[in-house]
This record gives structure tokens, C-alpha cells and sequence, in this order.
């Protein structure tokens, strides 16, 4: 190794989220279902990668994220382990896979580890999950939790609404708690009041990581597809999106279609000439 040569490239594991905590450096985590993007992502410098529940609405079209089951989790959660060399990658566990207690909880996570080869997993809940949280996290497994608005309980929630407003804020102060308390390595705060995730952030040893919880969170997460505008319609006034990937891509598409019809595509150029000599080609 030269001097002048990168540091090799290594997979961030969580002491690097606590180092980061008490260095109060942020780092960002985007969702990934799929090689390509995993693989961008990984270069960009995307510290942690979520195969999250949300491939039910933004890869497998579903209209909620509870359909989706763990088959059809587990693949994407393969190809996005095989296609990054830095980036810590978390599988979210499918709405039914840990409900019914630790035992499920902690089968549904070996699962993914031992088939998807992810390095951590999450699910939704506080209070109400911290027994399954310590079982998996007993076993070895490190558990990123969620709180606050939970897209599998959006039906109990009364749909997408901002949790821990006015005296519900105690609630959601008892689940970070208990998240942290149960051995979590970290916390997803959705759809949370600004300054309530900055107290939960300054409370807890654990980093905080924010979608819609305001700039006071140890790290960010969004949907790749609203972060690069693949996905269409209404946005969340909680997203940034960097990029316009649905009109590039739409764009390139409509170009693609009236070449074909025009007949200018394909040309010479992506043609393969014959390998057979013109005069024998003849005979
Ligand atoms: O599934 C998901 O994409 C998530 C993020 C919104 C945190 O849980």
C-alpha cells in the first residue's frame, strides 16, 4: 500500500453509530430493495441501508406496507447484503412477524440474518415490543427500533398523523425509554415533533434516527424513491427529494419507444456484423 492509498473499505458496525452519538457526527440511512441502488447508495456514503416494510408500497405496489410478507422481504434483503461492501444493512421485520411475542420476534429475525445475511433488524412498536426487542438482542442480534408514527398501526392510528403532540408526548417519551432500556442499538423516530425528538435525542445513550422529527436527530432516513423522485404524487412535508428520477427516466422511456417506431433505433452501431465472409455468405 502506497501512502497515498484510500483506507481499505470495511462494514460500519454499530460501535461506529455510538462513536458517532458522542461525536455528534450525523450520518444518513436511505431504504434499498434492489442490487443497483444498493450498490450507489454504498459508494455514496450511505452509512446504514433499510430493506424496509415499505417495499410493499414502493416495489411491490401495495397499498399499505401490512401485506407484505417475510418471502417476499427476504430476497430483497439478500440482493441489497450482496451488492454493498461499507454500508450496515437492516432488515425491517413484515407486520405478523413479531406480534405474538419474543419467540416469534426472535425466529422471524434468525430468519433474516441466516437467510437474508443482513447485520441488524427492526420493527415497529415501544412499550408494547420491548420484551421481543430484548429476546432478539439477547440472542445476539442487534435491533433498531421505531417509534411514533408506525406505518404497520397506521389503521389504529387513524392513518399518516404526527405522534407525541400536547400529553401524548409521555407516551412517546415511555417508548423511547423502553426501546433504549430493551438493548436497541438505535430508534427510528417517524412523524415526531422537532423539539420532542430533540429531548428523546438528548435522553438517550442510543442514537436517534429522524424521518420527519426534525434536524435534532442523531441521523436521517427516507424512502429512496422520495429522496430521488421516482415516486409520484403528493409528497410528505418531510421529504426532500434531490433528484426528478421519474421524469429522467420517463423522459428516456418516451425517447427509447420513438426511436423503435421511427426505426432509428437500432442502428449500425448496435448492430453485430457477420462473422461469415461476404463471398461464402453468398454461395
Ligand atoms: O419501511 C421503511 O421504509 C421504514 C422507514 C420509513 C423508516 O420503516
Amino acid at each position: 500500500m502506497t501512502e497515498t492509498s484510500p483506507p481499505p473499505v470495511r462494514r460500519i458496525r454499530i460501535t461506529d453509530f455510538y462513536a458517532a452519538k458522542r461525536q455528534h457526527d450525523r450520518w444518513a440511512m436511505l431504504t434499498s430493495y434492489d442490487q443497483y441502488t444498493a450498490e450507489l447508495f454504498d459508494e455514496a456514503g450511505v452509512w446504514a441501508l433499510l430493506v424496509g416494510d415499505s417495499a410493499a408500497n414502493n416495489v411491490y405496489a401495495y397499498e399499505t406496507t401490512l401485506p407484505i410478507t417475510v418471502a417476499e422481504l427476504l430476497p430483497l434483503v439478500r440482493a441489497v447484503v450482496k451488492s454493498t461492501k461499507r454500508a450496515f444493512v437492516i432488515a425491517d421485520l413484515p407486520f405478523g412477524s413479531y406480534e405474538d411475542g419474543p419467540s416469534q420476534a426472535l425466529q422471524t429475525a434468525i430468519r433474516f440474518m441466516k437467510e437474508g445475511g443482513c447485520h441488524a433488524v427492526k420493527f415497529e412498536g415501544g412499550v408494547r415490543v420491548a420484551h421481543q426487542i430484548r429476546k432478539v438482542v439477547d440472542a445476539g442480534i442487534p435491533v433498531m427500533g421505531h417509534i411514533g408514527f408506525t406505518p404497520q398501526s397506521e389503521h389504529r392510528l387513524g392513518g399518516y398523523r404526527v405522534q407525541g403532540r400536547g400529553d401524548d408526548s409521555a407516551r412517546l417519551l415511555a417508548d423511547a425509554h423502553a426501546v433504549a432500556e430493551a438493548g436497541a442499538f438505535a430508534v427510528v423516530l417517524e412523524m415526531v415533533p422537532g423539539d420532542l425528538a430533540g429531548q428523546v435525542t438528548a435522553e438517550l445513550d442510543i442514537p436517534t434516527v429522524g424521518i420527519g422529527a426534525g434536524a435534532d436527530c442523531d441521523a436521517q432516513v427516507l424512502v429512496w424513491q422520495d429522496m430521488a423522485g421516482l415516486r409520484r404524487g403528493r409528497l410528505q412535508r418531510f421529504v426532500k427529494q434531490y433528484a426528478n428520477l421519474a421524469k429522467i427516466i420517463g423522459d428516456a422511456a418516451a425517447a427509447y419507444v420513438e426511436d423503435v417506431r421511427s426505426g432509428t433505433f437500432p442502428s449500425e452501431q448496435h448492430t453485430f456484423a457477420s462473422t461469415i465472409p461476404t463471398s461464402e455468405a453468398k454461395s
